[in-house]
């Protein structure tokens, strides 16, 4: 049919169809953009490439959008569960619209607004400060900002300790007012009525253990936590407890690798580790750590892909000079 038609079996009606090329190009084109297909996807192929829905909706839009195509020819659910858990989640943390838009395109799995935006955005020493209004208005402008992502939102320090009324209705406002998708909670056994309620009302929830920073004052230090076998083991025994509740995921930081590892294989959700080695599902890290904005941060689990602190200060120094020096604004910079 040349450059411009399709030949389309249909094994179904036994019989050929034919379609024009531009016609399934601008349909695919329009799909793939309404479900936000890009680059950074991995798309898993069951249809095989005779089917009419596998072929355009999933090999056409692959090709159009430069989609990695994971096959599969036959739908097999062993096969698939086990491409899927062999894949690692990536997460990181984003407080505001414009970050939290970078992160998303570049194409995260999971954003989380973390209480951590009490250092590195309101320079407190530590998570505690930060105020249910303060993380709603960081969560609904990362919101604004995400198209793909999973956003999920710290319960800050204060908002769900007192009672599991007081954490439902703190999840609540989360969810009403920022428009995010789940929230994460730091505790095991000491929280589970508020993660029932929480899970009752149809709010996913992450569990968070190890180090917890909101009980700073409890541990005194931010050193690896469940180095001893009596606290290693209250630690797996609470993400046993969060996995049998329904938590969809576990965040677990600072802890030895072979405890995040025990953990990961005891408990059915993901278990997403930040200094917790490798034998987990998934990292996450602290944005501003990662891209070097942060720079008095140094544990040994931190690997710094850029020194944006350094970029940036280079970049207004320029600035500052090409001011002084009457250099910006120039003749095309002005009206
Ligand atoms: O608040 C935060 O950034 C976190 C991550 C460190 C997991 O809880």
């Amino acid at each position: 049919y040349g450059d411009h038609r399709d030949l389309h079996l249909s094994l179904r009606r036994q019989r050929s169809d034919v379609y024009k090329r531009q016609q399934n190009i601008k349909v695919f084109d329009y799909w793939s953009t309404y479900i936000g297909l890009n680059e950074n996807d991995r798309y898993l192929i069951v249809n095989p490439f005779f089917h009419t829905f596998g072929y355009k909706a999933g090999w056409l839009a692959s090709v159009m959008r430069g989609v990695t195509a994971y096959p599969c020819p036959v739908f097999d659910a062993d096969k698939i569960i086990q491409i899927i858990n062999k894949e690692k989640i990536s997460m990181l943390t984003g407080y505001d619209y414009s970050m939290a838009k970078i992160i998303d395109n570049s194409g995260i799995d999971v954003i989380l607004v973390g209480d951590s935006a009490s250092n590195v955005m309101a320079g407190h020493e530590t998570t505690l400060p930060i105020t249910l209004d303060q993380i709603i208005y960081h969560a609904s402008s990362v919101v604004r900002g995400v198209n793909r992502a999973l956003v999920v939102v710290d319960l800050p320090f204060g908002s769900y300790q007192s009672n599991s009324g007081e954490a439902l209705r703190s999840a609540i406002r989360i969810m009403k007012e920022s428009g995010a998708h789940a929230v994460k909670m730091e505790g095991g056994e000491e929280i589970k009525e508020s993660i029932i309620r929480i899970l009752n009302a149809g709010i996913p929830v992450m569990g968070h253990l190890g180090l917890t920073p909101q009980s700073i004052y409890k541990f005194g230090t931010y050193t690896v936590r469940a180095k001893e076998e009596e606290e290693a083991k209250r630690l797996i025994e609470d993400a046993k407890l969060l996995d049998e509740l329904g938590c969809f995921g576990v965040v677990l930081e600072k802890i030895p690798a072979k405890i995040s590892k025990k953990v990961t294989s005891s408990v059915s959700c993901p278990v997403i580790g930040i200094g917790a080695g490798s034998d987990v599902d998934g990292q996450v890290l602290v944005t501003h750590d990662l891209v070097g904005l942060s720079t008095e941060f140094n544990p040994r689990f931190l690997r710094r892909y850029v020194d944006l602190n350094e970029i940036m200060t280079n970049a207004i120094k320029s600035y500052i000079k090409d001011v002084k020096n009457l250099d910006f604004p120039n003749e095309n910079e002005q009206y």
